[in-house]
């Protein structure tokens, strides 16, 4: 049911692999979330190819947008604004989206509205935690970002600390590549932990001096890719799934302790987390139990929620619209456009 003083936005992301669409209604209510993932052609090439990718999203964006419009149920009339991811992320993806959220905002005439992807990452929350309201604090893990924030209102936030190298997601994508395992390395990764013991190698759990929550992953990828060396060098076969359970049990380790200091802190009782990495498993579990001891709220989304989507960035673009945000035709995308900034 959808009335006229509803608010439906129409968001499209198209930063990285997926092509993706979405209508949110009144900021929470997604009415469909269409994502055409390009995971298989670009694991062809062990990661993502940027030329590749911008060709595809030109590819499907219009198919993506009309079917996300058809299963809401909705005409482009019957849209309130238009939002679009435009940054940070591969320039020429980005700008498959934003060409096409200007061109509709103005044929339609209705407002367009840029949205930072860190943003929709966070917004993601909304969706399925209703009662979820600013100030908590969230940590949000993807392929492209770490970052331990603040979210002091919507829209609103404070960065405590981001990593200084490679993000949680990248670190999990190149030990998985190390291993054999293949792109995309977190969710593989995630299952063969199972099968491995977290405890059977050391790996060191960095700390970046003079800052609490600053984070960094290239030292620990270094140590698998050392380990693994010198295995070959001995001669002793790996046990790829006590590699892969220490690696994220070392990856784990860090974000949670960095997170649930923050918490306490900045004395914020809520707690999210964010991004891809935040659909693993045994990240979770930990959050799920540490929480729970400390008597943290603690709060997450679907793992369609995590990945990159649309949904997440309808939500955003929400927020933006009601406090009157709105951006003009010249519109770019910014490849490495920071949190907060406009
Ligand atoms: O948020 P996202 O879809 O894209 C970016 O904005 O970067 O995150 C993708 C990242 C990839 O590095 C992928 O390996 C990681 O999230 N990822 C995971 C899991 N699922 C996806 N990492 C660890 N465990 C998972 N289950
Ligand atoms: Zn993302």
């Amino acid at each position: 049911m959808k009335t006229k003083e509803d608010i439906l936005i129409l968001a499209i992301e198209s930063s990285c692999d997926e092509t993706a669409a979405s209508v949110v209604k009144n900021g929470r209510e997604v009415l469909s979330n269409i994502i055409s993932s390009q995971i298989e052609l670009h694991t062809l090439y062990g990661g993502v190819v940027p030329e590749i990718a911008s060709r595809k999203h030109i590819e499907k964006i219009n198919q993506v947008i009309e079917e996300a419009l058809q299963e809401a149920n909705v005409t482009l009339n019957e849209i309130t604004a238009i939002a679009v991811t435009y940054g940070p992320g591969l320039v020429g993806a980005l700008l498959v989206g934003v060409s096409a959220a200007k061109a509709i905002s103005f044929a339609t005439g209705k407002p367009l509205i840029g949205v930072h992807h860190i943003e929709g990452h966070i917004s993601a929350n909304f969706i399925e935690n209703k009662e979820l309201e600013p100030p908590f604090t969230c940590l949000v893990v993807s392929g492209g970002h770490t970052h331990l924030v603040v979210v002091k209102d919507y829209g609103v936030y404070e960065i405590l600390g981001y990593t200084r190298d490679d993000a949680a997601g990248e670190a999990f994508d190149k030990v998985a590549r190390a291993i054999g395992l293949g792109y995309p390395g977190g969710p593989k990764i995630d299952r063969l932990s199972r099968e491995g013991s977290p405890a059977a190698i050391q790996f060191p759990r960095a700390k970046v001096d003079g800052s609490d929550y600053d984070f960094s992953f290239s030292g620990l990828k270094s140590a698998v890719l050392n380990y693994l060396n010198s295995c070959e060098m001995k001669g002793i076969e790996v046990n790829k799934a006590d590699v892969a359970a220490s690696f994220q049990k070392a990856v784990i380790d860090v974000l949670v302790e960095h997170s649930l200091n923050a918490v306490k802190e900045y004395g914020l009782d809520k707690f999210a987390i964010a991004g891809g990495v935040a659909s693993n498993s045994s990240l979770r579990a930990t959050f799920e139990t540490e929480c729970r001891k400390q008597n943290i709220e603690f709060y997450h989304p679907s793992p369609i929620f995590c990945t990159d989507n649309a949904a997440m960035i309808g939500v955003a673009g929400y927020y933006e619209y009601i406090k009157g945000t709105r951006s003009g035709y010249d519109l770019n995308a910014i490849p490495n456009l920071r949190l907060g900034e406009r």
